[in-house]
């Protein structure tokens, strides 16, 4: 599929989408689903084969039935309305409005939006995205694969400051943290805190803990809430932006 024309016209499109997805998202309580669509949508990519990334390939039920996806079909569902008021806008570039609006809304850090992606229908092969039950170096191969770093994966795991897991649908039960809607650095505070009552930490959250090289990050983040919304923004930004060359 072609890239969308970004003229004056779809970047009007654009602002009132966002409207949309910031009534749509408020109104429903649901930024912590969208943060997590826009993040499984991206997070396929790989830097080797350009393959997979924020494309909107996850729409399609070949890839949303993988089961790291279970439960974003709600996401989905919810966006399809805004898709079909404002078409011109791509999904690839719905979703990833849906994530930075998500953070907005939540009270996290304004994370810079560029319009231009394109559409596919290739959706990539079950298991890119990363297994919660697994340890540092799991991580870091998903991660490098998709040309980030080590301070992109502990900045990017503080999305786990919104929303909660849910046993039917991953097995894990529980919030990160007591605001699970209020975006801040409270999950690095709670990582440090170590095991608390009713508050969930996944192997793939203890071991930025464990691990020398994460911990540096989680320490700055937990003491310093504005490094972590400057490093925040610009992964999430890296992250809604792999394999897109801005046009
Ligand atoms: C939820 C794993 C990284 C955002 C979850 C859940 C798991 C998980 C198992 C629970 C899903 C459910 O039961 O509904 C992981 C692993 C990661 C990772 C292994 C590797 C580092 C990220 C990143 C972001 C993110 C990078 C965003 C920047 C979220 C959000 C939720 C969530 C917002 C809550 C969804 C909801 O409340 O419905 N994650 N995640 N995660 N994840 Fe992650």
């Amino acid at each position: 599929m072609s890239a969308p024309v970004v003229d004056a016209e779809y970047m009007a499109e654009i602002e009132r989408a966002w409207r949309d997805l910031r009534a749509l998202i408020s109104s429903k309580n649901c930024a912590p689903i969208m943060l997590r669509l826009a993040w499984h949508d991206a997070g396929t990519y790989d830097a080797k084969t350009n393959t997979g990334g924020p494309n909107g390939s996850i729409r399609f039920r070949q890839e949303y039935s993988h089961s790291s996806n279970a439960g974003l079909k709600i996401a989905i569902d919810l966006l399809e309305p805004i898709k079909q008021k404002h078409p011109k806008i791509t999904y690839a570039d719905l979703y990833q409005l849906a994530g930075v609006v998500a953070v907005e809304v939540t009270g996290g850090p304004t994370i810079d939006f560029v319009p231009g992606r394109k559409d596919s229908s290739a959706c990539p092969e079950e298991g890119r995205l990363p297994d919660a039950t697994k340890g540092a170096s799991h991580l870091r191969e998903v991660f490098y694969r998709m040309g980030l770093s080590d301070k992109d994966i502990v900045a990017l795991s503080g999305g786990h400051t919104l929303g909660r897991a849910h046993p039917e649908r991953t097995g894990f039960d529980g919030p990160w943290t007591k605001e699970p809607l209020k975006f801040d650095n409270s999950y690095f505070v709670e990582l440090l805190k170590g095991d608390s009552e009713g508050l969930l930490k996944l192997p793939t959250d203890k071991v930025l803990v464990e691990d020398p090289e994460f911990r540096q990050y989680v320490e700055l983040y937990a003491k310093d809430e504005e490094a972590f919304f400057r490093d925040y923004a610009e992964s999430h930004k890296k992250l809604s932006e792999l394999g897109f060359t801005p046009p």
